[in-house]
């Protein structure tokens, strides 16, 4: 299973989606690879934000090592499942599906709403935290089960 999570930037939210799934996956040998990228440009080959590696780092997840990619439209051969955080990722990788495979590939990483930026508001690196962990754990149930997601 090759798993993609993307948002804006690919340093606070997709960077916890990518360890904390990655992590789950490599503790039960699921043998995945789970990477991230982001629709914007600005933080090419930069470490997560510094506040995501201390979320993750306190509930024992390393994410210190990742470095931030851009999302290109290569990726969609890569990838079994690629995961977007928000309304506006969904939005500008389906505008670079090339066909209808590449599109059924794509789905917001919640099925219900969208994981908010936290950027601009350090409080919320917490509360996204837990909300991706708990996606995350119910993801490696689906995509190791008979249901897919
Ligand atoms: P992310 O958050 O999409 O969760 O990585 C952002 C990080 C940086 C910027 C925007 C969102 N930025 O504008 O630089």
């Amino acid at each position: 299973m090759k798993i993609l999570m993307v948002c804006l930037g690919n340093i606070c939210r997709s960077p916890l989606a990518h360890g904390i799934l990655e992590h789950l996956a490599n503790s039960k040998g699921l043998g995945w690879s789970v990477e991230s990228a982001g629709t914007g440009d600005w933080h090419i080959g930069h470490a997560p934000d510094e506040r995501s590696i201390a979320v993750a780092k306190k509930y024992g997840v390393d994410i210190s090592a990742q470095r931030a990619q851009h999302f290109t439209p290569a990726l969609f051969d890569e990838y079994d499942h690629i995961f977007v955080m928000d309304e506006n990722n969904l939005k500008d990788v389906l505008a670079q599906a090339r066909h209808a495979q590449d599109e059924s590939k794509v789905s917001l990483f919640l099925e219900e709403g969208i994981v908010p930026d936290p950027y601009f508001d350090s409080t919320q690196f917490e509360p996204v935290y837990h909300m991706i962990a708990e996606r995350c754990e119910q993801l490696v149930e689906k995509l190791t089960g008979q249901n897919q997601v």
